[in-house]
C-alpha cells in the first residue's frame, strides 16, 4: 500500500539473503522508519516490542526468523530451539504457529547442509502467499459489501489494526474496504483508539488517512453510544484465532465490542486468512494462552510532547499495579460472518468447510 504516495509492503527481502527489512511500528504514526533484522533473536525481539504486529505479519516474520536460525546452525537442536522460543514470543495468534510449523514441516525432511537455502525460500513464498490471500479476503468482502448495504454512506466501525500494517499487505479486516475505496464506494470508518497501546489510533487512522479513506478516531469506550445512535451498520474486525465453532479471539476490547453490536442488531464481521482458523477441536478454546503483556502499557502512554519529540507519559498514580491482558474471546454466538479467503460463512459453517 501507500505511504506518501509510495508503494510499500510491512516486510521484504534483498538479494543479500541476510536480512530482512520492516517498517518500525513502534515509531508509528510520528516516523515513518524502517530497520534491517539480521538474526533470530533480532527478529524474536522486533515481535515481541511489536516493531512487527498483527497476526499474519508475525507468522511472515516467524518464518525469516526460522530461516536466519538455519542460516547461522542448521542442526535439528537449532531448528527446535528457534521453533519454540518463536512460538513463545507471542503465543496467542496462531498465525505465528502455523508459520512455524509450516517451516517445520518442510525443513525436518530434508539434510542441514539444505536447510537455510530451502528456509529462505519458503519464507518468501509465504510472504507473497500473505499478499495474496488478502487480496482474497478483499474481494470476498467487497463482493458481500456491494451485495448487503447499499446505504450512503455506509458507517463501519474497526477495533485494533488489522489493516495492511498487521500483514505483508492490504490487510484482513480493513482489506474489503480498500477495494471499496477505490470502487468508489461512500463510506466512513469509526476508528477504536485500542488501549492499551493504541493500534487504532497509531495505525488504523494513519493508514487510512495515507489512503484519503474517510475516517473518526473515537475512545474505546464510545462505541457503544454510536450504536445505539444508529450510526455503524456494520463493524467489522481481524482475528488472531478462530475455533472450529467461530469463536474468535482478538485484541483485547473486541468483547464489548461484539456484545454492544449485538445488542442493538449490528452485524459483526470477523476477516482473517484460514491460517488463523484452530482446526484442533479437542481443545476447550476457551483455555488457549492469552499473552498477557507489560504493566507499563497500561500505566504510560506515548506521544509526541510539545517539542515534536516521541515521549512516554505515566497516566496513574506511581506504585499503580495493572494488568494488561492483550486479546480476548468473543464467542460465536455475536459473530455474523466470518470472511477468509475463500468466502463468507456463518460461524457454524466453518467447521463442514475447513476440518
Ligand atoms: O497486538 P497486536 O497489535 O499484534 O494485535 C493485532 C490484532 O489483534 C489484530 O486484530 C489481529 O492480529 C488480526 S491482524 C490482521
Amino acid at each position: 500500500m501507500k505511504v506518501n504516495g509510495e508503494d510499500f509492503q510491512t516486510i521484504w527481502t534483498d538479494s543479500t539473503e541476510s536480512k530482512i527489512y520492516i517498517i518500525d511500528q513502534t515509531k508509528l504514526p510520528h516516523k515513518f522508519s524502517t530497520k534491517s533484522l539480521h538474526s533470530l533473536d533480532e527478529i524474536i525481539n522486533a515481535i515481541k516490542i511489536m516493531e512487527v504486529r498483527g497476526a499474519p505479519l508475525i507468522g511472515v516474520t516467524a518464518a525469516f526468523g526460522i530461516a536466519l536460525a538455519m542460516k547461522n546452525n542448521p542442526s535439528d537442536d537449532s531448528l527446535k530451539n528457534a521453533s519454540s522460543r518463536l512460538v513463545q514470543s507471542r503465543p496467542t495468534a496462531l498465525n505465528l504457529q502455523w508459520a512455524v510449523n509450516r517451516m517445520n514441516e518442510k525443513l525436518q525432511s530434508i539434510s542441514a547442509e539444505k536447510r537455510f537455502e530451502t528456509a529462505w525460500s519458503l519464507s518468501k513464498t509465504i510472504l507473497v502467499e500473505d499478499i495474496r490471500t488478502n487480496q482474497s479476503i478483499g474481494k470476498q468482502g467487497l463482493h458481500f459489501i456491494e451485495n448487503n448495504f447499499n446505504k450512503k454512506p455506509l458507517e463501519v466501525l474497526t477495533h485494533c489494526n488489522a489493516g495492511w500494517l498487521a500483514t505483508v499487505d492490504y490487510g484482513t479486516a480493513l482489506s474489503p474496504l480498500y477495494y471499496a475505496h477505490n470502487k468508489g464506494i461512500d463510506f466512513h470508518v469509526w476508528v477504536d483508539e485500542t488501549r492499551p497501546r493504541n493500534q487504532g489510533a497509531h495505525l488504523t487512522a494513519w493508514e487510512l488517512g495515507q489512503h484519503k479513506i474517510a475516517h473518526t478516531l473515537i475512545s474505546d469506550n464510545a462505541g457503544g453510544h454510536l450504536m445505539q445512535k444508529g450510526e455503524v451498520d456494520f463493524v467489522i474486525v481481524g482475528a488472531d484465532r478462530i475455533s472450529m465453532h467461530g469463536d474468535v479471539c482478538n485484541k483485547i476490547g473486541t468483547y464489548l465490542k461484539a456484545i454492544a453490536a449485538f445488542e442493538n442488531n449490528i452485524p459483526f464481521y470477523v476477516a482473517a486468512p484460514k491460517s488463523t482458523i484452530d482446526t484442533d477441536a479437542t481443545k476447550n478454546f476457551f483455555d488457549i494462552p492469552i499473552e498477557s503483556r507489560h504493566e507499563e502499557e497500561v500505566l504510560m502512554m506515548q506521544g509526541l510532547n510539545s517539542n515534536n519529540e516521541l515521549t512516554n507519559i505515566q497516566i496513574a498514580p506511581k506504585g499503580t499495579r495493572a494488568f494488561n491482558p492483550a486479546f480476548d474471546i468473543t464467542p460465536h454466538k455475536y459473530i455474523t460472518k466470518i470472511i477468509t479467503e475463500d468466502g463468507v460463512y456463518s460461524p457454524q459453517e466453518l467447521k463442514s468447510v475447513y476440518s
